[in-house]
């Protein structure tokens, strides 16, 4: 994606070969600025510490990390280290795993001196994978749209078709393109007189620093709203669809996603507004089914809660990003990362295969037995 006219992904292999550059997404949107990892140590404290994010960018991280592990002792025993570092650095998200055992798999059969070289490759493909996958993502999602604008009443056609999304589901959030945001962006290519409501998201604001960011940078017309504004717009018809996407599907279709985005679901439902998840295939965990007993959910430092990153607007500080408190002094904070959104609650599951139903069926139709 496009930022001040650059082509940039948000992961990438340095021209030296061995070191892994990435967009430091703490800093956004103030700061635009990028960091070089060059450790296993340092890929897993880039996804843990949230300098990388999105389900399907800690799994291309993830895989780079086992590359830069391998670089300095490519044995078993680094290799299983290695993957267990990694695999704890964020729970919920099961690209993470999926990734790492796509490398470990893919490099324990050979010779110790041929693995990072293997774990390179892997990692690369994995990426190039994901942004060829959200691409596919894009396509179909727009399809979807075109059809909903479509069918709004004669009346109503003029208007730009409102979507809303909660958290950041683009390309930040992947490697290119993004899920929920690349039926979006093609829609916007198209021509598709959109907009988009974005979800604050508190409490780290994905959607205010990330979401509103791409969707700038793009030129794609967008109005940041407080977290509990969905469900009055959706009651006065100001919201034609939700697109959200997910950190890990079940096999029936439930979707765990950004903290609040169950609520919108239900908010769509009673509105009948149509709730859609994008998705890569790499986020659907076939080993699981009920995804609010089974998904584990991250638990995040209370100071998320309790205090928030902003940029000085004036005086001697300004531009300036800070921290501030914004609760009083021993109040506790609890800070749940994800939640679930059950499959009845999904109009449907926009993946690189099609759109799916929100069911076993749906999703064994476009894959099979996984
Ligand atoms: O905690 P984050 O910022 O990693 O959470 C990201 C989300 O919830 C996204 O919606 C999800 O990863 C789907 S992304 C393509």
């Amino acid at each position: 994606m496009n930022i001040d006219g650059k082509a940039w992904r948000t992961i990438w292999l340095e021209p030296d070969g061995c070191s892994v550059g990435v967009i430091d997404q703490t800093q956004l949107p103030h700061r635009f600025s990028t960091r070089t990892l060059h450790s296993c140590d340092q890929a897993a404290e880039a996804i843990r510490t949230m300098v990388v994010r999105g389900a399907p960018l800690i799994g291309v991280t993830g895989a780079y990390g086992l590359m830069l592990a391998l670089q300095v002792d490519a044995s078993d025993r680094a290799l299983d280290l290695a993957f267990d570092q990694l695999n704890a650095t964020r729970p919920t998200a099961v690209n993470l795993r999926w990734a790492l055992e796509r490398v470990r798999d893919r490099v324990r059969p050979l010779p110790e001196a041929e693995r990072a070289a293997a774990a390179r490759q892997e990692a690369a493909a994995i990426a190039d994978e994901d942004v060829a996958m959200c691409e596919a993502i894009g396509d179909h999602g727009l399809k979807i749209f075109q059809e909903l604008a479509a069918a709004r009443p004669p009346g109503r056609r003029a208007e730009p078709f409102r979507v809303l999304t909660h958290c950041n589901a683009g390309w930040l959030a992947t490697v290119d393109w993004g899920t929920a945001l690349a039926p979006i962006y093609k829609a916007h290519r198209a021509g598709i007189n959109i907009h988009v409501w974005v979800d604050e998201t508190r409490p780290r604001n994905q959607g205010a620093s990330l979401t509103a960011y791409e969707l700038g940078r793009e030129g794609v017309p967008h109005t940041v709203i407080v977290d509990n504004a969905g469900g009055h717009l959706m009651q006065h018809g100001q919201v034609d669809a939700v697109i959200v996407g997910t950190d890990r599907t079940t096999r029936r279709g439930d979707v765990c996603n950004k903290i609040g985005t169950y609520l919108k679901a239900l908010a769509a439902h009673d509105n009948q507004v149509p709730f859609y998840v994008a998705l890569p295939a790499s986020t659907i965990d076939w080993s699981l089914e009920d995804g609010v007993a089974e998904i584990p959910i991250e638990a995040r430092s209370a100071d998320e809660v309790t205090a928030i990153q902003g940029r000085v607007i004036s005086g001697a500080s300004a531009g300036e990003l800070v921290q501030v408190q914004l609760t009083p002094d021993g109040s506790a904070g609890f800070n749940p990362a994800f939640d679930v959104t059950p499959a009845r609650l999904v109009s449907g599951l926009i993946t690189e295969r099609g759109v799916a139903p929100a069911s076993e069926a749906g999703l064994r139709g476009l894959y099979g037995n996984g």
